[in-house]
């Protein structure tokens, strides 16, 4: 079997939904309490045990680039300032895996961010990483799904139930329980942005899947789907209706940071477990409560 190693995060989306700020400022480099929103996802990456990192990303995201490198002109100041300790942690960052980047060029969908990946990739498994889409959990979920994968060796995707009224956003899966599987089951087929009636389940797509090569022929012969954009989920769809894909019911707190609601939300998540910040926004929370 081959060992997965290789993760792709698309981030080259318009993030209207982030507008008026995305418009100037990359929203991947927002902050989650101090570190950009990417840096959760490349350090879940890491904690996975994935070595190489592809970022998709287009126009005015290269403060990315810059955020994975060693800064010699700003650590001489900490240093001089006595921040070693704030130098150090940089440098964790910088060396937690080999970030590389690519530029789609055309905002053409996430399918066809995912096909610019193929000469990255090869011809090993590999995981996908909404740029969006942030998970706390305990077991890193890229891990979570590698797992599935070590056990059945076919692509995986992460999975969660949505909301019958939110469901029309994301995906529906058609799944077929597995066995002696509690939160896995068999998907075999799928819809992408079901209108009502059209769901085959509340299971949706979220966050994280896990692909095989295979997937890149298929995606070159996509055709334009929902929004006119090449989605990475009818190429999934492709998949799941020729040999089946594993759906997996991760554990763990997605939150879409392409959306206000979702950005926030994390940003309160983490706020109250950061040391320097929990004890305050514990206190306003609660006083914030009684006013609400
Ligand atoms: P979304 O459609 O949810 O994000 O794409 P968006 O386009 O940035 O945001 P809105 O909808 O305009 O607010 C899901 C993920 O796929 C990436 C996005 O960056 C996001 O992480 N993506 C999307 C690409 O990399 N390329 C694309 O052409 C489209």
């Amino acid at each position: 079997m081959k060992r997965i190693t290789k993760a792709i995060i698309p981030a080259a989306g318009l993030g209207t939904r982030m507008l008026p700020v995305s418009a100037a400022v990359c929203k991947e480099m927002l902050p989650i309490v101090d570190l950009p929103a990417i840096c959760h996802l490349v350090e879940e990456a890491a904690n996975s045990g994935i070595t190489d990192i592809l970022i998709i990303t287009n126009r005015g995201k290269d403060i990315m680039e810059d955020f994975f490198d060693f800064s010699p002109e700003y650590e001489a100041a900490l240093a001089a300032k006595g921040k070693l300790a704030e130098i150090e942690r940089l440098h964790e960052i910088a060396d937690m895996a080999n970030v590389y980047f690519l530029r789609q060029k055309e905002t053409r969908g996430l399918g066809h961010a995912v096909g610019r990946a193929r000469s990255f990739v090869g011809d090993e498994p590999f995981l996908v990483m909404y740029g969006d889409d942030i998970i706390f959990s305990k077991r890193p979920v890229c891990r979570q799904l590698m797992d599935v994968y070590e056990k059945y060796e076919k692509p995986v995707v992460g999975v969660k139930p949505v909301a019958a009224d939110q469901i029309y956003k994301y995906s529906s899966l058609k799944v077929e329980p597995i066995e002696g599987e509690d939160k896995l089951s068999l998907c075999t087929d799928m819809i992408e942005k079901p209108k009502a009636g059209q769901e085959f389940s509340n299971l949706s797509i979220l966050g994280r899947v896990l692909l095989t090569p295979e997937v890149f022929d298929i995606i070159d012969n996509l055709e334009p789907g929902a929004g006119g954009e090449y989605q990475l989920t009818d190429a999934i769809k492709k998949m799941a209706r020729q040999d089946g894909v594993y759906a997996l019911e991760f554990e763990g707190d997605r939150y879409d940071l392409g959306s206000k609601s979702g950005f926030l939300m994390a940003n309160i998540v983490k706020g109250l477990e950061h040391p320097e910040t929990k004890d305050e926004i514990r206190k306003f929370i609660l006083e914030l409560s009684d006013r609400l």
